[in-house]
C-alpha cells in the first residue's frame, strides 16, 4: 500500500517584543501553536517550527536608555527569560532566534530592494512632532495634550480616553512630549512608503485574502474584517510608512543618498521578516537537516508544496493579511499558506489587568509549582478555530483539571493496573472477549482517532478533548460495571478479570496518544514507563493493543486550590494564634476564617486551624486485597486502590474485628499523606480510619454509595 506522502510545514507564532517577560496571552498562543505542531509531527509530517524575539523599535531603545543599558543588553536579557518560559511550557520550537541578526538585516534589505525595484516604494516629505530636548521625532504614543473635542487634559496623541474621539497628534491643544515634557516642534522629514494602495497590490490582496492557497480560506471573521479594509477597490487603503529617522534601534535602510543621516526600517517591516531570518538560521545551523530536510533555505522557501502557517492574535491581523503577503509576493517570494488568528485571554470575562489584580503571571505559575500541562490542558479545552476570546476562570480550571484529567483519565490507569500487575504479571490480554467484539473495539478506537485527527487539524482542540473525556467516561463505566474487585476474588473469573482490565488499559493507551499533543510529558511517561516502550507514542498506537504494562506510578497530581489562590494573589489563611510573648501575625482574612478558629475542640486536644486540617490528604480507597500477616496477630495487610494516587499497601490493626476476606471490595477513607512507616513485615503507606471506644470493637468507616477511589474527603 503506498504511504501517503508526508507534508512539510513551516510554522511560526507571532514574534514577541524583547522588552519584557511573557504575559499569559503570549503563553496561550505558544500553547495553541505547539499543540498543533506536535499533532502534525505525530501524523508523520515534517514541521519546522521557529520563533524569534522582535527586538527593534523606539520603545525598546527608550527602555534600555531608562535602565542605563544598551538595547543589545536589554534584548539579550529578555531573550533569556523568553527561552526559559518556552522550555517551561514545553513549547517545542525547533529554532529560536532574534530579529537583531545578520540574517534579518540581509533579508530585510533584499526585500526592500525588490519592492523598490518594482516601483512600490514612494518617497514623501511628512511633517511630524519633534522633541527638541531629546532630539528625536516622537511616535504618537509619546505625545500627550488637551483633547481638541472635549478639552480633557493629558490625552494621548491619537484618541481621547474621556470622550472617545480620534484625531491626529497635530490637532492636540498644548501638546507635550511624554519623554521630556518639552513642547514638540513640527519638523519635516523624508519618509519611505510601501505603496499598499497601488492597483496591482490591491488586486493581489483581493485575490490572496479570498484564497491564500489552494484549498485554504481565511477564518470567516478574519475575512470579513479584511474586506472592510479592501472595499471600494482598496481606495481607503493608506500607503504604509516604513521608515524612521534616527535615533532608532533598527535595521538601516540601504542605498540612501550619501551625506544625509541614515534611515531605519520601522520595526513592523523587519518583524515578520524575522520569521524568515529564524528559518534561515534553522537551516544554516543544521537543525533543518537534522530533521531530514535535504533542501537549502532558498529551495525550501520557494518550494510550492511547503506549507507556511502563522499563528497570531487578532490585534495584528492588518500586518499579517495585508503588508506581509504583499511584501512577500512583490519581492517574488512565496506567500503564506494561511494565517491562524486567535482571540485574547480574559479573566472572569474581563480583560486581564495587572493593576486590577486580574493578571495571571506565567512565571509565578511555574514558580508556585503548578504543572504547565494543566494550563495546556485547560486552554486546549477552550480553544477552537474561531477568533474568540478565551476566558480563564479559576474554579473552572480547578474543576476541569481535577475532574477530567485526574478523575477520568489518570483514574483508568491507576485502577486497572493494580489487578494486571498483581494477578497477571503485567500481561495484557483479552481471553474473555470474542473475536468480533475485539474487532469492534479496535474499529471504534480507530474511528475515535480519526475524529481527533480531523479536529486537531482544524484546530478544534476543545472538541478533541470533549470526545476524549467522553471515551474516558465510557471506559470507567465499563470497568465499574464489571466490578473487577469482585472478579478478583473468584478464580473462575480470572479470564474475565484480565479482559476487563486489559480493555481499560488499551483504552488508556489510545486516549494517551490522542492527548499527547496537549500533555507531552505525561504521554511520554505513559509510553515509556507505563507501557514499557522504548520510544514515544506514534499516532497508530491510538488504535493498537499494548501487550504489557508496568506497575502504575503516579502520573499527575490534582490542582490544590490554595495554589491557585496564591497565583491570583489571594491572601493565605492567617497563621494560628502565636504563643504568649510572640507577636501574632496580623489577621488579614479574619472573617473567612472565623468558622475554622472557633470550632470547639475535644477535651485535651488543642484547636487546629482549617489549614492544619487540610494538610491531611484524606482519600477514599478501595480494599482490593486483604490478607493476614504471619507473625502478627492483630494486623491485616491491605492493598488499596486510591484512584489517581495508585496502589498502596497498608498494615492495619483490625484483625480482631474483621476477617481479611470480608474486607475485599470495601471502600474506606484513608490518610494518604502519612509518611511511610517501615514495619517488620513491610512498609505501611498510609492509614485507614476506624472508630473505637473505651470497650472492644473496631468499626471501619465507609462512604456513602457513589464515592470512588481517589476522591478527597474534606
Ligand atoms: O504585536 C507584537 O507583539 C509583535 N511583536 C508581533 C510581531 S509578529 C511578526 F510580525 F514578527
Ligand atoms: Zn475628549
Amino acid at each position: 500500500m503506498p504511504v501517503p506522502s508526508a507534508r512539510t510545514l513551516f510554522v511560526t507564532t507571532a514574534l514577541p517584543y524583547a522588552n519584557g517577560p511573557f504575559h499569559i496571552g503570549h503563553i496561550m498562543e505558544y500553547i495553541q501553536a505547539d499543540i498543533w505542531v506536535r499533532f502534525q509531527r505525530l501524523q508523520g509530517n515534517a514541521v519546522h517550527f521557529v520563533c524569534a524575539d522582535d527586538t527593534h523599535g523606539a520603545p525598546i531603545m527608550l527602555a534600555a536608555e531608562a535602565e542605563g543599558t544598551t538595547p543589545e543588553a536589554l534584548i539579550n536579557r529578555v531573550g533569556e527569560s523568553h527561552r526559559l518560559d518556552w522550555a517551561r511550557y514545553r513549547i517545542s520550537f525547533d529554532t529560536t532566534y532574534s530579529t537583531h541578526s545578520p540574517e534579518n538585516v540581509e533579508l530585510a534589505q533584499a526585500i526592500f530592494r525588490a519592492l523598490r525595484d518594482r516601483g512600490l516604494i514612494a518617497t514623501r516629505t511628512i511633517s511630524q512632532f519633534f522633541d527638541p530636548i531629546k532630539g528625536m521625532f516622537l511616535p504618537d504614543r509619546y505625545i500627550k495634550g488637551t483633547c481638541p473635542k472635549c478639552g480633557a487634559k493629558d490625552q494621548f496623541g491619537d484618541a481621547c480616553e474621556v470622550c472617545g474621539s480620534t484625531y491626529a497628534p497635530t490637532e492636540l491643544i498644548d501638546p507635550y512630549s511624554t519623554l521630556t515634557g518639552a513642547k514638540p516642534q513640527m519638523r519635516e522629514s523624508e519618509h519611505l512608503f510601501f505603496r499598499l494602495s497601488a492597483p496591482e497590490v490591491v488586486a493581489f490582496l483581493q485575490q490572496w485574502t479570498a484564497q491564500p492557497a489552494p484549498g485554504q480560506t481565511l477564518q470567516p471573521e478574519v475575512y470579513n474584517k479584511v474586506q472592510e479594509w479592501l472595499v471600494d477597490g482598496g481606495k481607503h487603503l493608506n500607503d504604509w510608512d516604513i521608515s524612521r529617522d534616527p535615533p532608532y534601534f533598527g535595521i538601516e535602510i540601504p542605498d540612501q543618498p550619501e551625506g544625509l543621516s541614515p534611515k531605519y526600517f520601522y520595526v513592523w517591516l523587519d518583524a515578520p521578516i524575522g520569521y524568515l531570518a529564524a528559518l534561515k538560521k534553522h537551516f544554516d545551523s543544521g537543525a533543518a537537516g537534522a530533521l531530514g530536510e535535504p533542501r537549502s533555505f532558498d529551495e525550501f522557501l520557494s518550494s510550492p508544496e511547503v506549507e507556511q502557517f502563522h499563528f497570531i492574535g487578532k490585534d495584528i491581523v492588518y500586518f499579517h493579511t495585508l503588508f506581509w503577503p504583499a511584501m512577500l509576493h512583490f519581492s517574488a517570494r512565496k506567500t503564506p499558506t494561511n494565517v491562524f488568528v486567535h482571540g485574547f485571554i480574559t479573566f472572569k470575562s474581563e480583560k486581564m489587568s495587572k493593576s486590577r489584580g486580574t493578571g495571571i503571571s506565567p512565571q509565578r505559575y511555574i514558580e508556585l509549582g503548578l504543572d504547565p500541562q494543566w494550563l495546556r490542558y485547560y486552554l486546549a479545552a477552550k480553544l477552537n478555530s474561531h477568533v474568540e476570546d478565551v476566558d480563564f476562570s479559576p474554579d473552572d480550571f480547578i474543576a476541569r483539571v481535577n475532574s477530567d484529567l485526574i478523575g477520568k483519565y489518570v483514574n483508568i490507569a491507576s485502577r486497572a493496573a493494580i489487578f494486571i500487575t498483581r494477578h497477571f504479571d503485567g500481561v495484557l490480554a483479552t481471553p474473555g472477549e470474542s473475536e468480533t467484539d475485539r474487532a469492534n473495539r479496535l474499529t471504534i478506537a480507530q474511528m475515535e482517532a480519526e475524529a481527533a485527527r480531523a479536529n486537531y487539524e482544524a484546530r478544534e482542540f476543545g472538541k478533541v478533548l470533549r470526545d476524549v473525556m467522553r471515551a474516558a467516561d465510557r471506559i470507567n463505566e465499563a470497568f465499574d460495571a464489571a466490578q473487577p474487585w469482585v472478579l478478583a476474588k473468584d478464580p473462575s473469573q480470572r479470564d474475565r478479570l484480565q479482559t476487563v482490565c486489559s480493555q481499560a488499559l488499551q483504552g488508556f493507551q489510545n486516549l494517551s496518544v490522542l492527548l499527547a499533543p496537549v500533555l507531552p510529558d505525561v504521554a511520554s511517561r505513559v509510553a515509556r514507563e507505563f507501557f514499557g516502550l522504548d520510544r514515544d507514542f506514534v499516532w497508530s498506537d491510538s488504535w493498537k493493543e499494548p501487550a504489557h504494562v508496568n506497575a502504575y506510578k503516579h502520573l499527575m497530581t490534582r490542582v490544590e486550590p490554595k495554589k491557585i489562590d496564591a497565583l491570583l494573589g489571594i491572601e493565605p489563611a492567617p497563621a494560628p494564634a502565636a504563643p504568649k510573648g510572640v507577636a501574632p501575625a496580623k489577621p488579614k482574612a479574619a472573617a473567612a476564617q472565623a468558622g475554622a478558629t472557633s470550632t470547639a475542640s475535644a477535651p485535651g486536644t488543642s484547636p487546629i486551624t482549617l489549614d492544619d486540617f487540610t494538610r491531611i490528604d484524606l482519600r477514599i480507597a478501595r480494599i482490593v486485597n486483604a490478607e493476614a500477616v504471619e507473625g502478627a496477630d492483630k494486623l491485616v495487610k491491605l492493598t488499596l486502590d486510591v484512584g489517581e494516587l495508585g496502589s498502596r499497601t497498608v498494615f492495619a490493626g483490625i484483625k480482631s474485628a474483621y476477617a481479611p476476606e470480608s474486607l475485599v471490595g470495601r471502600l474506606t477513607p484513608m490518610v494518604a499523606n502519612l509518611a511511610p512507616r517501615k514495619m517488620r513485615f513491610g512498609v505501611s503507606e498510609g492509614m485507614i480510619l476506624a472508630a473505637s471506644g473505651e470497650g472492644p470493637g473496631i468499626y471501619l468507616l465507609a462512604p456513602d454509595s457513589g464515592a470512588l477511589p481517589g476522591m478527597r474527603v474534606k
